[in-house]
């Protein structure tokens, strides 16, 4: 039996307000960002920040990423520096999250944080989320709006799908443009790192910045906490880098092949990002058993693309 009620709300001025409500009273409100739906808690509360780990079912040693309306907001938080302040003008509002030293007078629930002295933060361009932190006036303490271990949401259908019953709230917002998660860049040690590949391609951050990055592709390189590899299964078993599909496969295609589902067919990145979660989704509501992937480009958004994929294909228990 579920929990709690979920009440799905309209994205207009009342059902943000419902939202910023629901955020107020310390519960959870899933609603979308320009990647994926986020699920949404007040960083300062506790108890708020300690229901999306139930809600999820996510280990608590996972660190979360607080969004802000703002540069200005991500002030009170963080201690910024001159990397953070380029990447912040370049692509702030956007598809990436910076990881900088959290201030001593921040208030962020150490739930949120995991105890690190770091906090990870993103200003978001999605209108509703701009509007839901308008409205809210706080930091919002969002991961993605899914159960741990599995697809992240880019419908508010899939959000449903994941967390109807354990959570208060869903502003419906559509399909997220993005598709994939933000570019995570640690910018708290001596040299940048890029924590996860994400909507924002490191070709852009080393344009902006004038340098190579480190990847996570990289082995010395730390990869984010909790990036657990299971992430991101959907129910069938992933064979990658697919030149063809076997006659038990449901392939996945990527450019000019013959597939059950194709993330573009006109071999375009940005259009397989925005597809990518959305067709694993449409795998498993298919029963698909066995998933064959096309290879992928690994530049541009294609990097991100192949770390949740190589995800997908884990071994799992
Ligand atoms: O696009 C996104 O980033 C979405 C939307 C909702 O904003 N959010 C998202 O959150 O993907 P989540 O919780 O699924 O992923 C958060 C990632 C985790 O891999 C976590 O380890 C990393 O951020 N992270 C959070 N705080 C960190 C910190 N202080 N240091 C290093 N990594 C951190
Ligand atoms: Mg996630």
């Amino acid at each position: 039996m579920s929990k709690t009620e979920t009440v799905i709300l309209k994205p207009d001025t009342n059902g943000i307000a419902q939202a910023a409500l629901v955020l107020g009273r310390g519960g959870l409100a899933a609603f979308p960002t320009e990647t994926v739906y986020g699920l949404g808690a007040d960083a300062r509360n506790d108890t708020a920040v300690a229901g999306i780990y139930a809600a999820k079912g996510r280990p608590s040693f996972n660190p979360l990423i607080v969004h802000l309306a703002d540069v200005a907001a991500v002030h009170s938080y963080c201690e910024m520096n001159d990397v953070a302040d380029r990447l912040a003008a370049a692509f702030w509002p956007g598809a990436l999250t910076l990881v900088l030293p959290l201030r001593a007078d921040a208030g962020i629930s150490k739930l949120v944080t995991a105890g690190l002295s770091t906090l990870a933060v993103r200003v978001p361009d999605h209108a509703l989320a701009q509007s839901l932190l308008a409205a809210f006036d706080g930091p919002v303490a969002a991961p993605s709006a899914n159960p741990s271990g599995r697809i992240s949401p880019t419908t508010a259908a899939h959000v449903i799908a994941g967390l109807s019953g354990e959570i208060d709230a869903i502003v419906d917002g559509g399909t997220c443009t993005v598709g994939v998660e933000s570019t995570i860049v640690d910018c708290s040690g001596a040299e940048p790192v890029i924590l996860r590949a994400g909507g924002i391609p490191a070709e852009a951050l080393e344009a902006c910045l004038g340098m190579p990055l480190a990847t996570p592709s990289d082995p010395a390189t730390p990869t984010s906490p909790g990036q657990l590899l299971s992430h991101y299964a959907p129910q069938g078993s992933v064979r990658l880098n697919a030149r063809h599909f076997d006659r038990h496969e449901t392939g996945l295609g990527f450019g000019a092949v013959d597939a059950s589902l194709n993330l573009s067919p006109s071999g375009d990145l940005v259009e397989a990002a925005a597809n990518l979660f959305a067709m694993l989704h449409q795998l498993d509501a298919m029963g698909a058993t066995a998933i064959a992937v096309s290879p992928i480009p690994d530049r541009g958004l294609g990097r991100a693309i192949n770390d949740r994929l190589k995800r997908a294909a884990a071994p799992r228990d």
